[in-house]
């Protein structure tokens, strides 16, 4: 069941999606070599309680923590921790979910620790670039394998290898609703896109083979061949003849200044 949201409901969605964006910049404040991954949890878990929200994935299916962070060949889902020390040339995906007024907003970010190797600079800025080409496709009128097709293309002739077993979703009232928005897939298959659908948009490409494992702590996610994985995320609506971006990555973009990707 896919349920279809108001004008007004969206702008609710927007305000939680904003609340990540203010969020995600406060980490790119201090993202650095030698603070840990369990440190920007308490940085965000407070910056979003002291904005009158709830972390949205705390809790959720029993989700230890306020964020994600996933560093490296950690594709998604890592699991914030004391013992994760980020350092110089790592990457680090930061995924937060927000609940405020009934309503998640889901968006995600991958950072450098420091100066990176130029060819995963390449990695991250063909991932966000993909991302922004499935948001083109979300338009009323386009189908589901519209988004994925133009995402898995871009990435695909670039080198890169899509991860299937991931895939994006509705996002509303629920983090997780439908319909899947995977992103691989053919033009013109699936589901018909409408006006009013909030989806989250999430390529999460890897620079060798795409093939992940789960870890033993039931989350993690990593890349089988141990190469380095990229992960972009944003919240959109479907509007009439556009796609709204919900989530931000200005005030990010902003704190990171040339750093950017
Ligand atoms: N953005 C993530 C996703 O859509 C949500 C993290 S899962 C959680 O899969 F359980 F940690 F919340
Ligand atoms: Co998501």
């Amino acid at each position: 069941m896919i349920f279809l949201k108001t004008d007004e409901e969206i702008e609710l969605l927007r305000e939680s999606n904003l609340l990540i964006g203010s969020t995600l910049a406060e980490l790119a404040k201090v993202i650095a070599p030698g603070i840990t991954t369990l440190q920007l949890d308490k940085i965000a878990y407070e910056f979003i309680k002291d904005h009158g929200a709830e972390p949205g994935f705390l809790g959720y299916d029993g989700y230890p923590n306020s964020i994600c962070t996933s560093v490296n060949e950690q594709v998604v889902h890592g699991i914030p921790s004391s013992k994760m020390v980020l350092k110089e040339g790592d990457i680090v995906s930061v995924d937060c979910g927000v609940y405020k007024n009934g309503f998640h907003g889901d968006s995600a970010y991958t950072f450098c620790v420091g100066d990176v190797k130029p060819e995963i600079l390449h990695l991250l800025k063909t991932t966000k670039e993909a991302l922004y080409k499935g948001i083109e496709q979300a338009l009323p009128g386009r189908r589901i394998g519209d988004i994925g097709n133009a995402v898995q293309t871009y990435c695909e002739s670039a080198g890169y290898s899509v991860v299937r077993e991931l895939v994006g979703h509705g996002v509303g009232h629920d983090m997780h609703e439908a319909p899947e928005v995977p992103n691989y897939g053919r033009k013109g298959n699936g589901i018909v896109l409408k006006q009013g659908m909030t989806i989250a948009i999430e390529p999460m490409i890897v620079m060798g083979k795409r093939h992940v494992y789960f870890e033993n702590d039931g989350w993690t996610v990593r890349t089988l061949d141990r190469m380095p994985a990229a992960h972009f995320e944003h919240s959109i609506a479907i509007r009439e003849g556009r796609a709204d971006i919900l989530s931000s990555f200005e005030e990010i973009e902003k704190v990171l200044g040339t750093r950017a990707i």
